[in-house]
């Protein structure tokens, strides 16, 4: 096996763009800003970049609404500063992932104005019209899933906003020009994509209602059997990859809308999809026995689908996990998740400023951008509060912009920063970078079997790693007490550590409150 492949030993690190860095002083991120910090990225240790859309959008879904799937939005630059950051970060050995959104396009789409002028156009048939609502089909983010059109006298089916028109699959025109976007990006020498709600793209031909359930809101109550899922996106799964096999080295990890066991089987393995996201860390408590369970069950569902897994703490749709799990601004516990991704076996996610323990904004009413937070405020108030601008330094605006971003800066970014924790031993981001260089040093961190430690001690998740010539305990204490874990007999050495130093000869050791603790040992065979 190939000693370093990017996409399953490396890092891989989504960046929003509009809140990253901004160069050109419009108050939203742009490619240059990218660009312009590609050391701290190349120090940080991460080898690729998932670039959430940049592409031309009315920001109906801030990006994902896309009105040109072929060039950038001229806020965030033009498609030679795109080549210029491809460039540079090829040259740091960084790889670049996109986003691509082919589910829907924004109602601005050159695509979607043609096909609503009237019934007749040559792109008439490329949305999903109908003349009557034909079904109890709903929209994620609240509505009627259909929405009628004044100018071609028609309803059109849409899954999210009214904004973002879903595309007609069936027709080989429209799967045909798609396919083009695809190869646009790997000709301009993009490495891999990251696939928006692949498997939303076919519905029902029939337009069946969807069975009901209990649910809270209208979308939760329904059995979305009908309105996802068809039969057809087999085919352009091996079509996508038979494209992206012309290519060394491409890859597409897809998110998986309301992802089960049959769905990643179905969808990725030879021929199909490199990857597929598994969801359960964003939603698990703090708790060993739950991120346990989630492990197990991706351990075991990944190797059925023949695929490496992945693992990710957050992205730019959830709450952070320090919001999910720290205590004020106190990092024991975000320490502890952290470690814990950077010491699984699958490629871990990285979602811009999760390095520096990034918290959550909370924005009043009036500053909601977000259209599900707008809709369902104050029981659901969006996703914007994971997305802040990213914290450079103590200056205005945390030195992403000098002038008043998209989203204010977190509050805490005084002292909260890049810039800060550099110059902190202890700080969340040193704690991250030194973890990050011992995975890329370490390949039993990397690839070695994962076995789980249960019931070593309460509130502790100890767990090995088992490589071909070293065994790697790792033990997590998520509590704020000390804990006695016994080890299994072996003379340990401490291979990470924030506060100890020397060997481990005792059979038992007190770990401190919420210690982080990697110990090693040289084994000659595996499993002895
Ligand atoms: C999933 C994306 O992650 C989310 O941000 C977006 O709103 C929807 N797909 C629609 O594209």
């Amino acid at each position: 096996m190939q000693d370093f492949l990017w996409w399953r030993d490396g890092i891989i690190y989504q960046i929003y763009p509009r809140s990253f860095y901004d160069t050109n002083g419009n108050g939203l991120g742009d490619l240059a800003g990218i660009t312009a910090r590609l050391d701290y990225l190349a120090d940080l240790g991460v080898d690729a970049l998932w670039l959430s859309p940049f592409y031309p959008t009315p920001d109906a879904d801030f990006g994902y609404d896309i009105s040109d799937h072929v060039d950038v939005d001229t806020r965030f630059g033009s498609l030679a500063d795109f080549d210029t950051l491809v460039e540079a970060s090829h040259r740091r050995g960084i790889r670049i992932v996109l986003d691509l959104v082919l589910n829907h396009v924004s109602d601005q789409h050159p695509w979607f104005i043609e096909s609503r002028a009237n019934q007749t156009n040559p792109k008439h048939d490329w949305f999903i019209w109908q003349d009557q609502i034909p079904n109890n089909w709903e929209s994620v983010f609240g509505g009627k899933a259909w929405t009628y059109d004044e100018e071609r006298g028609q309803y059109y089916y849409h899954m999210f906003v009214k904004e973002q028109p879903d595309l007609n699959w069936r027709k080989p025109e429209v799967r045909k020009a798609q396919m083009d976007v695809l190869r646009f990006w790997l000709e301009r020498g993009v490495d891999g994509f990251r696939l928006d709600v692949y498997n939303v793209y076919f519905k029902d031909e029939k337009l069946r209602n969807n069975p009901t359930k209990w649910g809270r809101r209208a979308f939760e109550r329904q059995d979305h059997i009908y309105d996802i899922d068809g039969p057809e996106m087999g085919s352009v799964l091996e079509e996508m990859r038979s494209i992206l096999d012309e290519y060394p080295e491409r890859y597409a990890v897809g998110e998986t809308f309301f992802a089960t066991r049959e769905k990643i089987l179905k969808y990725n393995g030879a021929g199909k999809l490199h990857a597929a996201f598994d969801f359960r860390f964003l939603w698990s408590k703090y708790k060993p026995e739950k991120f346990f369970k989630a492990i197990q069950n991706w351990e075991n569902l990944s190797a059925d689908a023949d695929i490496y897994p992945n693992y990710v703490l957050s992205n730019h749709d959830v709450p952070r996990p320090a919001t999910r799990y720290a205590k004020g601004e106190d990092d024991a516990r975000t320490k502890i998740i952290m470690a814990m991704l950077l010491t699984m076996r699958g490629t871990p996610f990285l979602y811009y400023g999760e390095e520096i323990g990034m918290r959550d904004i909370s924005l009043k009413r009036s500053e909601i951008m977000d259209p599900p937070g707008k809709k369902y405020w104050p029981f659901n108030k969006g996703r914007d509060g994971c997305r802040s601008p990213m914290q450079w330094d103590s200056s205005d605006n945390a030195g992403f912009s000098v002038e008043k971003p998209w989203l204010p800066a977190h509050p805490n970014f005084k002292e909260r920063n890049v810039a800060a924790q550099l110059d902190d031993e202890s700080s969340m981001l040193q704690f991250t970078r030194k973890l990050i260089a011992l995975r890329k040093e370490n390949q039993t961190l990397r690839r070695g079997e994962f076995i789980p430690l249960k019931d070593t001690a309460s509130e502790v998740m100890a767990y090995l790693r088992l490589g071909d010539d070293e065994k790697i305990l790792v033990a997590l204490n998520f509590s704020k007490k000390k804990k006695t874990l016994t080890l299994p007999k072996a003379s340990w050495s401490i291979l990470f550590s924030e506060n100890r130093e020397g060997d481990i000869n005792q059979d038992e050791i007190i770990l401190f409150p919420n210690e982080v603790l990697l110990l090693s040992v040289k084994v000659t065979q595996k499993r002895s």
